[in-house]
């Protein structure tokens, strides 16, 4: 165990991040009314070479026009490797009101990736006079992001967020896949004429959340491509949860819901969780350091445990 105390990540509800494309404004009041907590309006992979210009302006106009409610705002920018992503950074920050609260950056390689955004950043922040200082999210999807994950997550204190984004990993990584997350076919192993199915995002998974916990950040799981496929995307987000993520992507708005009852602590967890921290206070109050609860140990990492529980449920709840 380090002395040092591990930072709380941002106070803020991550359940679900939903998407949309800042070349279809159409969308963007559907967008606001959603139930998700963030709204990431994008100016990368969903935008095409000949929209970038047109998305930009339609993304200043609406971070000011739109109503968003008390969703926290988010724009992807274009990667560090496109020519791109200054002429996003510029506009953006110029043009847009403070209603802008962060810009996620794509395919980040490494800590000065991120030291090159915020030295642009920090510039026009000053140079236009704003007050109010952008954060930033970042996405994990490259062999050198995964490599370098832990630099990256304490890179600079603008950085909220860090998201695990499978289809880019995969090219990246030369996975022989084309599914974006989930359950992988051929990722099995056999016993006894049976295939056991293992998981392929567990590893850049757990180094993400590693890396998050380590430095303050929320890490959160990425997008699920097959929208139909409702079982295969609560499956994945429940493993997400279960590693310590706090929430996933939504790239179609029926992926909103899921990822809010999934990321929610249920009523009867939190309930636990109280019934836990009373177990180990009478614990305490009678010199123990553990107890007994329904026929199982708890001690002092039960209540570290059931902590996060009830403070997540308490967040949510304050929303
Ligand atoms: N946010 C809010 N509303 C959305 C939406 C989104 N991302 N995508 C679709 N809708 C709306 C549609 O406008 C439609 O509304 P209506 O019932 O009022 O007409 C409704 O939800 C159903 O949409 P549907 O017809 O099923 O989908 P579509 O064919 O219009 O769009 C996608 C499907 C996948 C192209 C679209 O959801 C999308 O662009 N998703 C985000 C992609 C993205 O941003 N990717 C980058 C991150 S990986
Ligand atoms: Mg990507």
């Amino acid at each position: 165990m380090s002395f040092r105390i591990q930072p709380a990540p941002p106070a803020r509800p991550n359940r679900c991040q939903l998407f949309g494309p800042g070349s279809r404004p159409a969308i963007f009041e559907k967008m606001a009314g959603s139930a998700a907590d963030v709204i990431n309006l994008d100016l990368e992979d969903s935008v095409g070479p000949d929209d970038k210009a047109e998305a930009r302006k339609n993304i200043v106009q609406a971070i000011g026009d739109v109503d968003w409610g008390d969703k926290h705002l988010s724009v992807r920018i274009n990667g560090l490797d496109t020519p791109y992503w200054y002429r996003d950074v510029v506009d953006l920050l110029e043009g847009a009101s403070d209603r802008l609260d962060q810009i996620m950056i794509p395919k980040v390689g490494n800590a000065a990736d991120l030291y090159a955004v915020d030295a642009l950043v920090t510039a026009v922040e000053a140079a236009r006079g704003r007050t109010k200082r952008i954060a930033f999210e970042v996405i994990i999807e490259t062999a050198a992001g995964l490599s370098n994950v832990h630099e990256i997550a304490g890179a600079t204190p603008r950085l909220q967020a860090m998201s695990l984004g499978a289809a880019d990993y995969a090219a990246s990584m030369g996975m022989a896949t084309t599914g974006i997350g989930g359950t992988q076919e051929n990722y099995y192993m056999l016993r006894e004429g049976q295939k056991y199915w293992g998981d392929p995002w567990h590893w850049v998974q757990t180094a993400i959340v590693a890396a998050c916990r380590t430095h303050g950040v929320l890490p959160v799981d990425g997008p699920f491509g097959d929208f139909s496929d409702e079982e295969g995307f609560r499956a994945q987000a429940l493993r997400s949860a279960t590693l310590g993520m706090v929430g996933k992507w939504a790239i179609h708005p029926k992926q909103v819901a899921l990822a809010n009852e999934v990321f929610t602590p249920t009523e009867e967890a939190v309930a636990e969780a109280r019934e836990i921290l009373e177990a180990m206070e009478q614990a305490q109050r009678d010199g123990q350091g553990a107890a007994t609860y329904k026929g199982r140990l708890v001690d002092l990492a039960s209540i570290r445990q059931a902590e996060v529980i009830v403070r997540q449920s308490e967040m949510i709840a304050g929303r």
